[in-house]
């Protein structure tokens, strides 16, 4: 039989790229998407019971609650999908002896290095996401033998609401964008950050591994550039603190991933992220 992936999560950002790069580049694998219509990883025995019926070869999970704001608001909530949702899955995995792979965040840091994360640095989450995302982390750990686990960052991509739609949204309403400038990291285009997932794939990578696009930013850095290669006149970005913002979920003022393992283990490195975001504005309607 055809060896089969799964990806739960296939209906959001980058589930969606996922799923197509992983059909372009492993052809011959047979490649499975569902979400929540299909299965609701909150539900344990019906999740255990569901993924044991495919009798996948590889199980990745996107599938996660990714309002920073909204999980700080709802813990539960964010508990119950990101860390107990990992740990069903990881369970189903573990019925038909299929390897787990976790998309898991930069958030799981406090910012405070002020360097480069590198994989072994210790983890501090500042919100209720990035503690239930490093829950996720534990269990996949702790259940799933050979996991392979990949951190990333600041996602965009043609299938989600993210930062890129949003300051366009915003400055056909606007005249004046503000723009939080004190927050570093680096913007990942999901249709990088699927290719490398489906590599890494490929030549069965186990452990974790920090997978972002090169170079870093601010968000208003990146605000900036957005308007600038979308050719938007008349617009401009107003650089205000964190603090001026006032969300309810606190954010790591320096989240940048480092990404030297991926390049010394398997020679891949990412575009720096205002190549890859010009390609994405250019194919954008
Ligand atoms: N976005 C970022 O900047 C970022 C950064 C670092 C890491 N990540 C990680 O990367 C992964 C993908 O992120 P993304 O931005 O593509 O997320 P997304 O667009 O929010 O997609 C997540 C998908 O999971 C589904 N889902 C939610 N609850 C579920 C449940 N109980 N059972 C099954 N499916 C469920 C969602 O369905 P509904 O839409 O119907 O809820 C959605 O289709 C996540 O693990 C996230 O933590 C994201």
């Amino acid at each position: 039989m055809m060896k089969r992936i799964l990806v739960i999560g296939s209906k959001g950002m980058l589930g969606r790229d996922l799923v197509e790069a992983l059909r372009f580049f492993l052809r011959d694998i047979e490649v499975f998407g569902w979400d929540v219509d299909e299965i609701d990883i909150t539900e344990e025995n019906k999740s255990v019971a569901k993924i044991e019926s495919l009798q996948p070869g590889i199980v990745i999970n996107v599938a996660a609650y990714t309002d920073v704001d909204g999980c700080e608001l709802h813990e539960e909530k964010a508990f119950a999908i990101n860390a107990e949702g990992m740990r069903h899955v990881a369970l189903g995995a573990g019925g038909c002896g299929a390897k787990v792979v976790y998309l898991s965040t930069d958030y799981i840091f406090d910012g405070k290095k002020e360097k480069p994360y590198l994989e072994d640095d210790p983890p501090h989450p500042l919100s209720v996401y990035g503690r239930s995302k490093l829950k996720g982390e534990e269990y996949v750990q702790e259940l799933a033998k050979d996991a392979l686990v990949v951190r990333t960052q600041w996602l965009y991509g043609k299938y989600g609401n993210n930062f890129v739609a949003s300051i366009l949204r915003q400055a056909r309403e606007k005249e004046v964008l503000s723009v939080v400038d004190d927050q570093i990291g680096s913007p990942t285009y999901t249709v990088d950050l699927s290719k490398v997932v489906s590599l890494l794939i490929q030549r069965e990578a186990r452990g974790i591994f920090h997978v972002a696009n090169s170079n870093f930013c601010t968000w208003y850095d990146y605000a900036q550039r957005i308007l600038t290669l979308s050719g938007v006149r008349g617009v401009r970005a107003l650089p205000i603190s964190s603090k001026e913002l006032s969300r309810p979920a606190p954010r790591p003022s320096y989240s940048v991933l480092d990404t030297q393992k991926l390049k010394r283990e398997t020679g891949m490195t990412l575009r720096p992220w205002f190549e890859a975001l010009k390609d994405y504005l250019s194919a954008s309607p």
